[in-house]
């Protein structure tokens, strides 16, 4: 019977699909969906400081740094889950497994980068962060307006360089998903 075949034949193929490819752990598909959403509401946030009107860039001064702190403690649950959990191997040639250990290193390392410079930064031009009008929170370090603006400069670096990462993040993705057409997205759906 062919058509039983084809269809016992698919079912197989599609089984040894899921087996090869694993998917990451539920804490940490949750906490890079939430990450990259903050992020992708965070970036333009800060981008918009520079052209707000003077009546409402103290909201987006707010909101954007009360987003960008939660990032940190984020960030923070995800390295500690980094740390004490077994991550999917990456599949493909050992060029493109060093690429994406690469990258998402990268983006680990620029998504505390940007926080932690951006509360120093704060501080450092002397505004303590109120988070969302909420908390009062507490400065490891005063008005130091000596390293105010290298911080600043830091920020805004990092910034560009975060969003170059994620243009090579995406580009990844659609070439796996669409060219390559393997199970990559699906590991962290
Ligand atoms: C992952 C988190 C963050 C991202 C992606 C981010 C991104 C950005 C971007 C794109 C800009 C505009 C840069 C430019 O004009 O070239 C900016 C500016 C700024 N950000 Fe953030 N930011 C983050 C976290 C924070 C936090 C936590 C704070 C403070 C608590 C903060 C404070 C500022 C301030 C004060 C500016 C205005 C310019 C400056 O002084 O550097 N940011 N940020
Ligand atoms: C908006 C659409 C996004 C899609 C479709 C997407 C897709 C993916 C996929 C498929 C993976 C797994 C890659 C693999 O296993 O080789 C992944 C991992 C990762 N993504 Fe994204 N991503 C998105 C946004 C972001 C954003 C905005 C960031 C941060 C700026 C980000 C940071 C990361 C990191 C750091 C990893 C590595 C995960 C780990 O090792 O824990 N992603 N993403």
């Amino acid at each position: 019977m062919p058509a039983r075949m084809t269809v016992e034949a698919e079912a197989s193929s599609l089984q040894s699909v899921s087996v090869s490819s694993e998917r990451y752990g539920s804490p940490a598909r949750l906490l890079h969906w939430a990450v990259a959403i903050l992020v992708l509401i965070t970036w333009p946030l800060g981008l918009m400081i520079g052209f707000a009107k003077k009546d409402v860039v103290s909201t987006f001064y707010l909101l954007h740094e009360s987003f960008g702190f939660l990032i940190l403690w984020l960030m923070l649950l995800r390295v500690g889950y980094k740390l004490t959990s077994k991550a999917p191997k990456h599949e493909g040639s050992a060029l493109e497994r060093v690429a994406a250990s690469g990258v998402h290193g990268l983006l680990y390392a620029f998504l505390v980068i940007m926080p932690v410079t951006g509360f120093l930064a704060t501080n450092a031009h002397g505004f303590p962060l109120n988070w969302f009008g909420l908390v009062e929170v507490w400065s490891p370090i005063g008005k130091s307006p000596d390293i105010a603006w290298n911080l600043s400069a830091i920020h805004e670096w990092s910034a560009w360089i975060l969003l170059a990462l994620f243009a090579l993040h995406i580009g990844a993705v659609l070439f796996h998903h669409m060219i390559k057409r393997d199970m990559t997205l699906y590991r962290i759906l």
